[in-house]
């Protein structure tokens, strides 16, 4: 599948809505944290794709504002589980050249995840083959609320978009060109959604365990098919 590409139009960036982990487990009668576990192999693959089909920025949406509502036990399990996975794919990042970045409100992470993150957070900060933004605590609500609070500290009296987006939490990525949500639910539930803007989006049925490297290029393959016209006729 070495066509996509040669073709003219790569996404930059793809953004993912890592839905769908609960109904996978409970389909086969296995309790959600499963599905949890299933939806990191998914996430690796995501990223080792990235790296072969030469995407330069990946966003996963892993844990949002909202998904402190579940039960306590299932939030447990989802810390532990995130600070686990940084530790498991520490070297995936460094010896590929991956640089990983936390985006949301994570100070209100448990201290031990906090740690994990600025760790391989310092020690990827030069990497440039792949950016990899993992939403943690992350809520475009909030990030908004985050921005006009800095631009409030700041005193400025004129404010300008560019202002505006050097203050939210994807400061220095590009805006996705594509968000793929999994699952069959058609909604952004509060991610990105002021990047959004002129992204194109896509929907699969396919729970988010279930996520191969065929469904890899056939997102990218969807991509390419789309006609981006911002505006313009
Ligand atoms: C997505 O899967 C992962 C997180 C939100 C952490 P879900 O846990 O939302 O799975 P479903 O939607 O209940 O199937
Ligand atoms: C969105 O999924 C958040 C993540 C994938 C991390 P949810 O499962 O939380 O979204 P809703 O509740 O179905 O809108
Ligand atoms: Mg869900």
């Amino acid at each position: 599948m070495e066509d996509i590409l040669e073709h003219s139009s790569l996404p930059t960036h793809l953004a993912f809505i890592m839905d769908g982990n609960g109904r996978w487990a409970q389909k086969r009668g296995l309790p959600r944290i499963a599905g949890h576990q299933r939806g990191v192999r998914a996430a690796k693959i995501v990223l080792q794709s990235a790296m072969k089909y030469r995407i330069k920025y990946i966003t996963l949406y892993a844990f949002s504002t909202e998904n402190f509502n579940r039960p306590q036990s299932e939030v447990t399990f989802l810390m532990n589980l995130f600070r686990r996975s940084i530790k498991k794919y520490f070297k995936f990042f460094t010896k590929n050249d991956v640089k990983f970045r936390a985006i949301g409100d994570t100070s209100k992470l448990p201290d031990d995840l906090q740690q994990a993150i600025l760790k391989l957070q310092q020690k990827t900060a030069d990497a440039s083959s792949l950016v990899v933004n993992v939403a943690l605590n992350y809520g475009a609500r909030d990030e908004i609320v985050h921005a006009v609070q800095q631009l409030l500290d700041s005193k400025k009296d004129h404010v300008s978009w560019q202002d505006i987006r050097d203050n939210l939490y994807t400061a220095s990525t590009p805006d996705p060109d594509m968000i793929v949500r999994t699952s069959g639910e058609y909604r952004l539930s509060n991610f990105l959604l002021l990047q959004a803007a002129y992204s194109e989006l896509y929907f699969l049925k396919t729970y988010w365990p279930d996520v191969t490297e065929q469904t890899f290029i056939d997102i990218i393959q969807e991509f390419q098919k789309r006609d981006r016209r911002m505006g313009r006729i």
